[in-house]
């Protein structure tokens, strides 16, 4: 939620990259220990989408709702409508619609303005456990930035973007979305934990499918993050660049994932 609100990141919220058609679309996704899950996508205008996928989950007899359907539900359910004009993307979006090449990039959420590829990604994907040993995830973006409007991602789909089974772990993705949904890369990276693998085990085999089955592929980050339940956790990527943040009691840094292979 917090970084759903920092109006100056360019890949998650309302303050993110548009559609080619410029519109700002929201996806995100929530699910708990016990694989309750709620999720929205191709949404517009709403500051926090993962809440609305939360309320999805907790008060629905549904997973998913896009779009139109989406925001008539969460305005019938106490959320509020946000307007949000931002000149720096405005220009953006312009800039890009003298060339319209659409060019998936490698880590632009970690480039300054301007430095990153054609496109800006990524997702905000978290993974919790309380101190109970419940745990949960979540995944918020805005998207590939410059896609057709409509394209919905990896991060609402529960088992692609996000998947937790309280019994095992938890994992989540960033990067490219449609190499992790082709993949279904986090209930992948789950069940190869399921069947013994270390979290980064798990991760690094997830991103070994994604480039088995896109022989060529280059250019284009996926990656994995994954929480076991006893507590261990690991991350790969294809690329490096790919880092994540670890908070417990004791502890509260940044890590760098594992990767394939280095991106200049
Ligand atoms: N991983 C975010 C997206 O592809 O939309």
């Amino acid at each position: 939620m917090v970084v759903e609100s920092d109006m100056s990141n360019r890949s998650v919220g309302l303050g993110g990259l548009p559609d080619r058609d410029g519109h700002v679309t929201l996806d995100a996704c929530i699910q708990d220990h016990d694989c309750r899950a709620g999720s929205v996508a191709f949404l517009e205008h709403f500051e926090h989408p993962v809440s609305i996928a939360r309320a999805v989950m907790e008060r629905t007899p549904h997973v998913m709702l896009v779009g139109e359907g989406a925001a008539q539900w969460a305005l019938a359910n106490g959320f509020s409508e946000r307007t949000v004009r931002i000149p720096e993307v405005t220009e953006r979006w312009k800039e890009w619609l003298r060339t319209s090449e659409y060019r998936p990039g490698v880590n632009n959420e970690n480039a300054p303005a301007g430095k990153g590829d054609a496109t800006d990604h990524d997702t905000i994907g978290m993974l919790a456990m309380d101190a109970q040993g419940r745990m949960a995830g979540s995944c918020t973006t805005s998207g590939l930035a410059f896609k057709i409007h409509g394209r919905v991602g990896d991060s609402p789909i529960i088992g692609a973007g996000l998947f937790v089974d309280g019994d095992v772990g938890a994992a989540c993705a960033t990067g490219t979305g449609e190499l992790v949904m082709r993949t279904a890369g986090s209930h992948s990276v789950v069940e190869l934990m399921r069947q013994g693998m270390e979290p980064l085990e798990a991760c690094r085999e997830a991103v070994d499918r994604v480039l088995r089955k896109h022989p060529g592929l280059t250019g284009q980050q996926v990656g994995f993050l994954a929480l076991r339940r006893d507590g261990a956790f690991g991350a790969h990527s294809i690329y490096n660049g790919f880092n994540y943040a670890i908070t417990t009691a004791d502890r509260h840094e940044l890590q760098d994932a594992a990767f394939v292979r280095t991106w200049q």
